[in-house]
This record gives structure tokens, sequence and C-alpha cells, in this order.
């Protein structure tokens, strides 16, 4: 049985293409400046984003960390949606090696903070029982948002205000390809209002291992000092950087694939009863749904479906969220259809209602 796995994009494997790149890499020691295939992949990525300067990170999630270590000083604030992948999955790191204060505010379900909510958030610089309000850090797509993309007009609005009022704008860009294609506007548009943003090459662009930080060049040597403090500087690590450059040229335009598959599952699952899915919400490659069976809660679906070869992921009691893919094919969405209406057909599943575990 072909196994149709839907846990996350960042299960994409590399391609044969990444694979001879990386075999065929020239390489040296990044430390030193010397691997011209890192340094081709920074440049790469720093000329597709409209931005000075790069950083190849290890993760998204450092990428995120050393953007806030290198703009932001121990007891500064950082406004954040609640729902953030920086405040909810990265461990905290911003105030556990920072110090830095995040100030939470509730995501809004389009993926986007409320700029009135943001402008009372702010601090009054004067007072000196309050931290400072130094950058504000918005995520696009975003993840527990269904993948929503947040628009070149909303960036605007958002940048506007953070100039305005002296404060900076990270971007956590991890899917921000998906947005691009999603919303058909040049990225370039979508990040030209942040100071700085990461973005992920190992999530549906299907590279290995990566991320890149990219923005202006004090930002950039500022965040490449961080990196190197969180022991992110790598020696000869262009043979990972080689599938980074593949992944640019050739994986970003077949990202449409995959919200192609998303619309066309989620208007699958909206069919089957005993689920709940907002098929209008889904405008990139993730998709979140409910069970309403009350007998079938999510840690007991998730299990049967992978008895039945279908992977994804519990987010909730109720709650499960499928991201459509580079391995998972026209094909297999039908597949992954026909296998959930099978899975949710007969007996029940008290035996493990409610003993799973799951985070939401
Ligand atoms: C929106 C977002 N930001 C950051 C990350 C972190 O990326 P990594 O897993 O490479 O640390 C993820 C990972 O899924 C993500 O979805």
């Amino acid at each position: 049985m072909r196994i149709v796995d839907l846990r996350s994009d960042t299960i994409t494997k590399p391609t044969p293409a990444m694979r001879r790149a990386m075999a065929d890499a020239e390489v040296g020691d990044d430390v030193f400046g010397d691997d011209p295939t890192v340094k081709r992949l920074e440049e790469m990525a720093a000329a597709r984003m409209g931005k000075e300067a790069a950083l190849f990170v290890a993760s998204g999630t450092m990428g995120n960390l050393v953007s806030l270590l290198a703009q932001c000083g121990r007891g500064d604030e950082v406004i954040v949606g609640d729902q953030a992948h920086s405040y909810v999955y990265e461990q905290g790191g911003m105030a556990a090696l920072g110090g830095i204060h995040p100030r939470v505010l509730r995501i809004q379900p389009n993926g986007t903070l409320d700029l009135d909510e943001i402008v009372a958030a702010i601090r009054d610089p004067h007072n000196p029982h309050f931290p400072k309000s130094r950058l504000i850090t918005v995520e696009n797509t975003h993840n527990r948002c269904g993948g929503s993309p947040l628009t070149v007009e909303y960036m605007r609005s958002i940048g506007k205000l953070a100039r305005e009022h002296g404060l900076l704008l990270h971007l956590d860009g991890a899917r921000i390809f998906n947005a691009a294609i999603a919303l058909g506007v040049d990225v370039k548009a979508l990040v030209a209002d942040a100071d700085s943003l990461t973005f992920c090459l190992s999530k549906g662009l299907a590279a290995p291992v990566g991320s890149v930080v990219c923005g202006s060049k004090p930002f950039i040597a500022e965040a490449r000092r961080a990196r190197k403090v969180v022991g992110g500087a790598m020696r000869q690590v262009g043979v990972i950087a080689a599938a980074g450059i593949v992944a640019l040229e050739q994986m970003v335009d077949r990202l449409a694939e995959d919200h192609a598959n998303a619309h066309v599952l989620a208007a699958g699952l909206a069919e089957i009863p005993g689920l709940q899915v907002d098929e209008v919400s889904v405008r990139t490659n993730i998709i979140y749904f409910e069970t309403t069976r009350p007998d079938v809660d999510a840690p007991c679906l998730v299990a049967r479906l992978e008895e039945a070869g279908v992977r994804m992921g519990v987010v909730g009691r109720r709650r499960i969220r499928a991201v459509l893919n580079y391995h998972v094919t026209a094909a297999d969405v039908q597949a992954a259809q026909a296998r959930m209406g099978a899975a949710l057909a007969p007996d029940t599943c008290e035996d493990t209602v409610g003993s799973s575990a799951y985070e939401d």
C-alpha cells in the first residue's frame, strides 16, 4: 500500500537534482567565508527577496531566533501573536536565550494581528515600569491559522505602523513562497516592509535542511554573530546549501500543485459525514478540520488513518491537520479521501477516545 503522508511539508525528501547538486557541491570553511556554494545561495536568496544580504541557517527556528537576538536586547519587548510558531513552538527561545519579553496579542482567524491592538500594546518609552517595545513579528503564511496568506496591503500597513512607532518588523516567512503563489504576487512585495525575514528551504521546497535569513547588511552582520553564539556556524556546509539552490531554482512554482491538491482534498473531506472542514479558508497547502463524531476523537481517527496508510497530525482533541506536499499526488489525494471515508464508517473508537497524547 502506498502511504500518503500528510503530516507536514517538512517530511519532503531531497529531489534527484538536489542529491546530484549536493554530491557535486564546491565547498570551503564557511566560518572563514570560504564556501562558494553557501555564498551563492545567500546571494540568490537576498536577490530573490530584494534585500541587501542573507544568511544560511540550520532551521526556521534558528532563523527566527537569530533575527530577534540581532535586533533586540535583554528586556526589550516583541509583539507577537498567540498562535505564532515563534511563540508556541520554539521553546520561548527569545526569552530563554535572549532575555526578550514577548507581548502576546490574540491572532485573528486570518493570521493577522489587529493594528489597533498593536498600537494599544506599544509601551510608553518614558515610563520606567515597562519593557521597551522594540519589534513586531508576523507569520506568512500563518501555520496555525490554516496556512492563510497575509496580503501585500496588510504587510504594507503593518510596516507603516512599525515605522511610525519606531519599531522593527520581523517576518517569519517559513512558507512565504506559498503566500506569494496563492496571492499571485512577487515575493518581494510581500517582504518589502520587513526589516528581517526568514524563509525555509526544507518545507514545501523539499530541501533536506536549512532556512535563510534576509535583511540589510548591518542586520545580517549581527545575525551572523548571533548564529555563532547559538552554535549554528557550520563548516563545509555547501553540501547542504547546494540543495537549497536547487530548491529556489526548481521547486517554487510547483507549490501551486500542493495548493490545488489541498483544495481538492478539502472539498472531498467536506463531503464525508462526521468531518467538518471550512473549505473556503483553505488558501495554500494546509488544511485543518475537525471530527464531529462523538465516538471518534482526533487521536482515534488519526490512528485509524495510520492503519489505512494515511498520515495526518493531531493538533487538538477534535482537530486534525493535513499538509499537502511534494510527495502527494492528485491520485494520492483521491486515495486519502476514500480511505478516510472508510475509516469513519463502521465501529466506534470508545476504547481510545481521550487516551492518546496530543498537543494543542
Ligand atoms: C511558520 C513556521 N515558522 C518556523 C518554523 C520552524 O522551522 P524549523 O522546523 O525548520 O525550525 C515552522 C516549522 O514548521 C513553521 O511552520
